[in-house]
């Protein structure tokens, strides 16, 4: 009897132990899955071979002067049928800038190229100002906004910017 009792309280025991060891083990299963989950949210989501070029719309949905397209943070320019593309990525820390009109529009030598100046660049987070052609004029940018090859997509028409195609400002597409 006392034997029967013995062998009960043992089997109790080790079903508290198990039931002891399962509860921790899951515990630990959920913090390595928490510990994984945080860990990967410090590695950037990119995909290294992903296209660098994106389709920006018809030539036609662009007006004379200068088009700002927030997905791809980049100012379109055109003067007639010549377009180019500045980025809008502070070269500081990495901001939007904004554009801001000129009270006076004015025609400047861009990479050798007559070209009309209507905006200056200012970002919002430090102070940093870019002329039209996005030369750092002051504020902490330490180079100037980068300019990025644009062409139109052979199957569609559309205009097309290689954000992995940084171009010098003697670049301007025409149609
Ligand atoms: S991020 Fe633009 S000035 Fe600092």
């Amino acid at each position: 009897m006392g034997e029967q009792h013995d062998n009960h309280t043992k089997a109790t025991v080790d079903r508290r132990n198990f039931l002891y060891k399962l509860g921790a083990g899951a515990g630990v299963a959920a913090i390595a899955t928490q510990a994984t989950a945080s860990l990967r949210s410090l590695v950037p989501n990119v995909s290294y071979d992903a296209p660098t070029t994106v389709k920006l719309g018809l030539p036609a949905e662009f007006p004379d002067g200068l088009k700002f397209l927030p997905d791809e943070r980049l100012f379109v320019f055109r003067d007639g049928n010549t377009f180019h593309a500045i980025s809008a990525v502070c070269t500081h820390l990495g901001c939007t800038v904004r554009a801001s009109a000129l009270s006076q529009v004015r025609t400047a030598d861009v990479g050798g190229k007559k070209t009309r100046l209507t905006h200056e660049f200012l970002c919002p987070c430090h102070g940093s100002k870019y002329t039209g052609e996005g030369t750092n004029v002051s504020g902490p940018a330490p180079k100037p906004l980068t300019w990025f090859r644009l062409s139109v997509a052979p199957d569609d028409g559309q205009l097309v910017v290689d954000l992995a195609d940084e171009v010098d400002h003697a670049f301007r597409f025409t149609l």
